[in-house]
């Protein structure tokens, strides 16, 4: 193999650039030219390339959101779009594109992949739902993010006697929401993976008031049913029988930005290196992941258009912790 292309795709994720870094200077070291995309499959389809060299990915480790660049473009799902990025790759002469991304990203290298082109993926989101791997880059430094914003809130909630909403994000997936729950002792923990009314969030915080606490803490994952907009109007409403006043906070875009803990530097690293690895190897096709403590590939086709719910058993610790 000759050359490589490496991306970064869809939403930004804290370890993306420790995996480019790797896959440049693994690249290198195998004697494999390495270029870069700019802007995710944005980029890919409009030809914006360029050489990345050791020193070119220097000072990158300790950086969130991504260097490359990264996108969301529906053309890329189109025949014409993927038509499109093969011709760019192929002008180039590369033999093998790495794709670092969450779900989307990953359903758009199977199709490349189909299409002719080998393409490795490296698992990158926040969201921690990509199916093939146990943890995806980028999700444990979001929910330190969130935990630093857990912590900092009990602080006045316990002040003033309130409790607070705490919302997350994660899409359809409760796992930022229930980690950051979990490690952040929340009395209320609400997913996308179990319906939560209302009024038995508001049970749980009252509970928490009756046990004796001076605030109680509620953690809504964006993607619930009932949404922290529906359930901080029902806490309100009943505020008088309640009798605790209650505030909202929505984490948003913040979870995203985070310096990369040790664990994403090391990980994108370890994903980087053995994206690299099968590649060289001729593999392709396949999702970089880590599955029982061990780097693991997955084929794309078990990986593009699925989606993996929070682990069950992480949902029940929560709930036997919160009581
Ligand atoms: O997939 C990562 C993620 O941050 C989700 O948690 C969130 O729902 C979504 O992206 C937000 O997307 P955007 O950055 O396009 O608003």
């Amino acid at each position: 193999m000759k050359r490589l292309a490496v991306l970064t795709s869809g939403g930004d994720a804290p370890g993306m650039n420790a995996a480019v870094r790797a896959v440049v200077r693994c690249a290198i070291g195998r004697g494999i030219e390495a270029l870069g995309v700019r802007n995710g499959y944005s980029g890919l389809m409009s030809g914006d390339f360029r050489p990345l060299g050791r020193r070119d990915v220097g000072g990158i480790i300790q950086l969130g959101g991504t260097v490359l660049g990264t996108s969301r473009n529906p053309r890329f799902r189109t025949e014409e779009g993927q038509a499109e990025a093969i011709a760019q790759l192929r002008a180039r002469e590369v033999d093998s594109l790495i794709v670092i991304g969450g779900n989307g990203s990953q359903s758009g290298a199977h199709g490349l992949d189909q299409h002719g082109m080998p393409v490795v993926g490296i698992a990158s989101t926040i969201d921690n739902d990509l199916a093939g791997t146990d943890i995806t880059l980028g999700a444990t430094t979001a929910v330190d993010v969130a935990l630093q914003a857990i912590d900092s809130l009990r602080v006045t909630a316990a002040a003033m006697r309130r409790a607070f909403l705490v919302e997350v994000m994660g899409r359809h997936c409760g796992y930022l929401a229930v980690a950051a729950g979990i490690a952040g002792g929340a009395e209320s923990i609400v997913l996308p993976e179990v319906d939560a009314s209302p009024a038995q969030v508001a049970a749980e915080l009252a509970a928490s008031y009756a046990r004796g606490k001076s605030h109680a803490i509620g953690v809504i994952a964006e993607g619930a049913r009932y949404d922290a907009d529906q359930i901080l109007a029902y806490l309100k409403e009943h505020r008088d029988s309640l009798g605790f006043d209650v505030r909202m906070t929505r984490l948003g875009h913040i979870q995203r930005g985070g310096s990369p803990g040790a664990f994403d530097r090391l990980l994108g690293s370890l994903f980087g290196a053995a994206a690299v690895g099968a590649a060289a190897a001729g593999r392709r096709g396949v999702l970089i992941g880590m599955r029982g403590g061990d780097i693991a590939e997955t084929p794309l086709s078990e990986v593009a258009g699925r989606t993996k719910p929070a682990d069950a058993r992480l949902i029940a610790l929560a709930h036997t912790l919160a009581q």
